[in-house]
């Protein structure tokens, strides 16, 4: 059915293109690459490119992500970030920007090198738009300063890929300095001329127009959709931004009669996921019967024995099972599993799809055992 999209290297327009279909059952394994380029985005960001013509292992859908772990004042951490290039152009660009007291960030945007060799997992995430070029569909993007990095890759994707459809980007941010990509947005807005309308909302620069001036609550997400026109009949809203704004936009846009089911999103993190986790394991931590759990991992099986309040990624790791996982807050989905025998219990899902938990699929860093025996796959 999507044959367009396989890969072929002798065919440039294919690029690292893949579907989410192409990628199921691949490995989630760090791999070395080397860094081909850093750009200075705005003050306190950079995006950097990579060298992936070794491997076809790097292939992407719009709106992933790429998981790198990496040791800073000797310490291991892991940090995703989304890809902001189109498949399309042949090339695996992320962006990283500068947060306050952000080890990995404050190393990435100061340290970081052309030709250094950083260790990354395989493009993942559900956050994804997969256009053909058949269709004729309207989008938009509500984005967040660097919200906008997945939604940079799949407009770029749409409008080259798809060229009767349209796209429609809300972009927040404090100030015009603070405007990540602006100049490839406009430049996008030129080139494809009438398919993509950019509305920049600033909060602390006043642009002569109230509704552009301020933050993206509810209030003003829904006066910015109360002005689309009425023959805008979007396919998908594609949110990405802080939590709060994430619930304001996604609050907006069903208050205005959309299908649920049309909204997709990305959080940058979760604060709510972290306390509520810590209320969730000191509820359960009363209940300390062990169960009996087993991990398997690229056919190897571990085994290990835990206790109810403890969750199983980390009691996999403990038992020295090479477990892929970035955020440890149900956020970025790198640690899914599938749950093959007996019972767990998620503690927060940011990022699995209803139809992935029907699936008897799990966040391995939120799930709790509730059986004697588990055993949960991280290969299916
Ligand atoms: S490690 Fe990110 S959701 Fe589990």
């Amino acid at each position: 059915m999507l044959g367009f999209f396989k890969k072929n290297k002798a065919d440039s327009t294919i690029g690292l293109m893949t579907t989410v279909a192409a990628q199921k059952g691949s490995k989630s394994r760090f791999h070395k690459l080397r860094v081909a380029d850093i750009r200075q985005e705005t003050e306190d960001c950079v995006s950097v490119s990579f060298d992936v013509s070794d491997t076809t292992a790097f292939n992407f859908v719009p709106g992933q992500y790429l998981t790198f772990k990496q040791e800073i004042n000797g310490e291991e951490l892991r940090r995703s970030y989304s890809i902001c290039s189109s498949p399309l152009e042949n090339e695996l660009r992320i962006a990283v920007k500068r947060v306050p007291e952000g080890r990995f960030s404050s190393w990435a945007t100061n340290d970081l090198k052309v030709n250094d060799v950083l260790e990354v997992m395989p493009p993942m995430g559900n956050f994804i738009l997969e256009p053909t070029p058949a269709q004729e569909e309207e989008y938009i993007g509500f984005a967040a300063g660097s919200g906008i990095t997945p939604l940079l890759s799949m407009i770029k994707t749409v409008l080259q890929h798809s060229p009767k459809s349209r796209f429609t980007l809300f972009y927040g941010n404090k100030k015009t300095a603070s405007i990540i990509f602006k100049n490839e947005l406009e430049d996008l807005k030129d080139k494809y001329l009438g398919r993509l309308d950019i509305h920049h909302v600033l909060s602390r620069e006043d642009q002569g127009n109230d509704l552009l001036f301020g933050r993206i609550d509810e209030a003003r997400a829904k006066s910015l959709i109360d002005k689309l026109p009425s023959s805008i009949l979007p396919a998908g809203y594609f949110l990405c931004g802080p939590e709060e704004m994430i619930h304001n936009v996604s609050d907006a846009i069903k208050n205005s009669g959309a299908d649920q089911k049309k909204i997709h999103f990305e959080l940058f993190s979760s604060d709510q996921a972290s306390s509520k986790l810590k209320e969730e394991k000191k509820e359960s931590s009363s209940k300390q019967n062990l169960s009996s759990v087993t991990v398997v991992l690229d056919g190897e099986k571990t085994h290990f024995e835990q206790k109810p309040n403890d969750f199983v990624l980390d009691a996999a790791l403990a038992a020295g099972a090479d477990i892929p996982y970035a955020c440890k807050g149900a956020v970025c989905c790198t640690c899914r599993a599938k749950v093959l025998e007996g019972d767990v219990e998620m503690s927060m899902n940011y990022s699995l799809t209803e139809e992935e938990v029907e699936e008897g699929y799990v966040l391995s860093c939120q799930s709790m055992p509730r059986s004697s025996n588990v055993v949960m796959s991280f290969d299916d």
